[in-house]
């Protein structure tokens, strides 16, 4: 797996590697035993997700051996994310114990999504404070599609954008 270092956590080396359809098996496990408290995934979603390679990237965030820049041995998974149609963000996962410490920020840094898709309705809180702390803004509240109705109250996605991006940057 052809992966990118991008800095380092609690002094270990942080990549990123986009996953192909040898990996579903290990994010399976990683969305049933880590995310499963916070976030179900239906069964074949990354198998959908991993066989649409041209619409969809599933990026793997794992951890490296200490005081390494390098790592030959396996990474330890530590989250994940969806890149759709090369600049969506959404589905952006950490295991508990690495929240909050500037890992979720290092990843959108290095990224820069021109869109990310928020789930306002996480069981983990709201997470636009946290884009919005990276210098993203709500551009547009909108429902998924489960949502019956779609009236503005059901809103339950934020669509967020750079804080630089204008409305007329849109045509
Ligand atoms: C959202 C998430 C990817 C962010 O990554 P992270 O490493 O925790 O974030 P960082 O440490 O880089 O930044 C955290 C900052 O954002 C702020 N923030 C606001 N709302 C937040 C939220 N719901 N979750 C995490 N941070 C939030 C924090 O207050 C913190 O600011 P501080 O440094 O001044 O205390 C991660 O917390 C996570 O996996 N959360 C659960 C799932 C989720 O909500 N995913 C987003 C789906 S769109």
């Amino acid at each position: 797996m052809e992966k990118t270092h991008l800095g380092t956590f609690r002094r270990r080396p942080v990549f990123v590697a986009r996953c192909t359809l040898d990996d579903l098996d290990a994010l399976q496990q990683f969305s049933d035993a880590v995310l499963r408290r916070d976030y179900f995934f239906k069964k074949g979603h990354w198998q959908y997700l991993l066989s649409s390679p041209h619409l969809n990237a599933v990026w793997a965030i794992g951890l490296g051996a200490k005081g390494r820049k390098e790592s030959d041995e396996p990474l330890e998974l530590v989250g994940l994310f969806v890149q759709h149609a090369k600049s969506i963000l959404y589905n952006f996962f950490l295991r508990d114990d690495v929240r909050g410490q500037g890992l979720g920020g290092m990843v959108l840094q290095h990224f820069q999504p021109q869109t990310i898709r928020a789930k306002m309705d996480m069981s983990t809180g709201d997470p636009t404070g946290f884009y919005e702390k990276h210098g993203y803004r709500v551009a547009k509240k909108v429902a998924s599609k489960g949502v019956a109705g779609k009236r503005e109250q059901d809103a339950n996605i934020a669509l967020m954008v750079p804080a630089t991006t204008h409305e007329h940057d849109h045509g």
